[in-house]
């Protein structure tokens, strides 16, 4: 969700604050702002927009000064406007503050703040938390007073504060159900939701675990428990580049993330799975739980565990508690690409005796406090808001899970040969822009990937889109195909071809825009256009043969449409909020 960045050590904060911003932008960007402290002074510039446009106008990196925070928001709780663009002030204007999640309990804290003569500027929840502060530390030391504050708080919580009135240039730190994480650097701390946004100063980090509250100042870092007692927490070390974060000549994240594809699914097969093996065999049962792209990387493997005649299910994470109640001898996979996703989370912890699970990308993330056992996808920084590199990766090892890696070496020259149709997708591209609804139709295995491919297709292109697998159409989508009514077929030459045959001709029929995606002649001919998969592929690696092409194509349309796909509306890349 929103965006959270810290600084203090020798630095020019403004600009280390807007560069990580830059970085952060992928969790919320309707608002931008930063603060910083010169001098005893407490300097806030923010406003409604994107961060490049924001910090340019305000000029941004003209603040002086060696400590601030700053914040790119997704709006929770009132509009989208400067006056609830973060960082938010305390009444005296000396403390800062910028918060991701909700305080779900702030109209009590914010009515008796009010009755006590403060004055609010924002119609946020946020704000309660920096007046909270400034009650308590009329009476008590600014630590105390933090704690005391934090101590106040229902709800999810990632917090970074500092106070003019400090007599030392600290940020105090807070965390609850919301992502933060301490940049351990030397001579120079920071703190931010994602590991990316500090690359560029330190590859050593602390995540702060639920309930925790921190202080930085250039020369170190304390972490308290809930309770207030000062606690140890291990430090971690990522191996991700700072241009693993970058767009490196391309024109978006999101078209690299695609043809970065064909170096990280290597990555993500040299994974160890062999834990994660064990505990699926000790099982009966296996509840697979995950929310947008990462539940169709779900239903990918429970259905090749149903292949396998195992007793396994994937469900829509926010959906789990309301349908299941989870036994002992259930084995809850939770798959995450951030490890962050608050639906996938709490479905986690509505499973409180079965033993878990996690795929995830994020090293440190909170997923992995949740489970007995991690396997990570090791596929780089994704900072795209559509998932990609990270979805064929969780296939990747999906697939290695269930067939060992043996089968799967010829996935990286796959993907290259799928890359490159770009040429010949785009030219499919420009005949589906002006389209108002597409559909996508596949059987089996292949119908995760048509899911996947409509998800893409709608969320970057904003075109209305559904998938269904391709013998439903006549049970009510079939109302809807007219002529030139694109209905994108994923028709490899599988066991599902035959059937599907029949699904491609009933829409055909009806005036459909046949696009296939197939390595049989017969439906080549019977399709308006076609992306070609090489012939004499194992069958089992047509799901990746699939998606590839069908993520360019959304792409596509998606720029030709004038669409940024790397920051689609409403969307956000992490979903820290149920
Ligand atoms: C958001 C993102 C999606 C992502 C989903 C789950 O909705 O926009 O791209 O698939 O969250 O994220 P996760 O990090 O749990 O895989």
């Amino acid at each position: 969700m929103c965006g959270i960045i810290g600084y203090v050590g020798p630095g020019k904060a403004s600009q280390i604050l807007t560069d990580g911003l830059k970085m952060l932008e992928y969790r919320g960007y309707d608002s931008v702002g930063i603060a910083v402290l010169k001098d005893g002074k407490l300097e806030v510039r923010k406003d409604k927009g994107m961060v490049e446009e924001v910090s340019s106008a305000l000029a941004f990196t003209t603040m002086g000064g060696n400590v601030g925070v700053g914040h790119s928001r997704w709006a929770t709780h009132g509009v989208v406007c400067k006056e609830n663009a973060h960082p938010h002030t305390d009444c005296t204007k000396n403390i800062a503050l910028v918060h991701n999640g909700v305080v779900e309990n702030f109209s009590k804290l914010k009515s008796e703040l009010s009755a006590a003569g403060h004055k609010f500027s924002s119609d946020t929840d946020s704000e309660v938390v920096v007046h909270l502060v400034e009650e308590y530390s009329k009476t008590q030391p600014p630590l105390k007073a933090f704690m005391r504050a934090i101590g106040r708080l229902e709800g999810s919580y990632a917090i970074a504060l500092m106070s003019a009135a400090d007599s030392e240039e600290r940020l105090f730190l807070a965390r609850r159900n919301s992502p933060l994480v301490i940049g351990v650097g030397k001579g120079e701390m920071l703190c931010a939701s994602d590991i990316p946004a500090m690359l560029k100063y330190t590859k050593t980090f602390v995540a702060l675990e639920e309930g925790d509250m921190a202080i930085l100042s250039r020369h170190g870092y304390k972490v308290y428990s809930s309770d207030g007692s000062e606690v140890s927490r291990k430090q971690i070390t990522v191996d991700w580049g700072v241009e693993m974060a970058q767009k490196g000549g391309y024109p978006h994240f999101m078209l690299k993330e695609i043809n970065d594809q064909k170096h990280f699914i290597s990555e993500s097969l040299a994974s160890d799975v062999t834990g994660a093996r064990k505990l699926m065999d000790k099982y009966d049962r296996i509840d697979i739980i995950a929310a947008g792209t990462s539940y169709h990387a779900g239903l990918m493997l429970a259905c090749l565990l149903q292949q396998q005649g195992r007793n396994a299910q994937a469900f829509i994470a926010s959906d789990y508690p309301f349908i299941t109640s989870p036994k002992e001898k259930t084995l809850v996979i939770g798959i995450s690409q951030s490890g962050e996703t608050a639906d996938v989370l709490q479905a986690l912890r509505h499973a409180p005796k079965s033993p878990k699970l996690a795929i995830t990308n994020t090293v440190g993330s909170s997923i992995t406090r949740l489970v007995d056992h991690t396997v990570f996808l090791n596929s780089g920084p994704e900072v795209g808001v559509a998932a990609t590199k990270t979805f064929t990766s969780q296939l990747a090892i999906v697939y290695k899970l269930i067939y060992g890696k043996e089968k799967l070496g010829g996935l990286p020259a796959l993907i290259e040969k799928m890359l490159a149709s770009e040429n010949h997708v785009k030219a499919i591209a420009q005949k589906l822009a002006s389209k108002e609804n597409v559909f996508f139709i596949a059987r089996g295995r292949n119908v995760p990937i048509a899911y996947e491919a409509s998800l893409k297709f709608k969320e970057i292109t904003y075109i209305h889109s559904e998938a269904y697998p391709g013998g439903e159409l006549k049970h009510g989508t079939l109302s809807l195909i007219t002529e030139g009514v694109p209905v994108i077929a994923l028709a490899p030459k599988d066991d599902t071809l035959q059937k599907l045959f029949g699904n491609i001709r009933e829409a055909k029929a009806r005036g459909g825009l046949i696009v296939s995606v197939t390595d049989d002649d017969e439906v080549r001919k019977e399709s308006a256009m076609s992306i070609p998969i090489p012939s004499g592929l194992d069958p089992i690696l047509y799901p990746f043969a699939l998606i590839v092409p069908l993520q360019l194509l959304a792409y596509h349309v998606s720029v030709l449409k004038g669409i940024n796909p790397d920051r689609p509306r409403n969307l956000a890349k992490s979903v820290t909020v149920e």
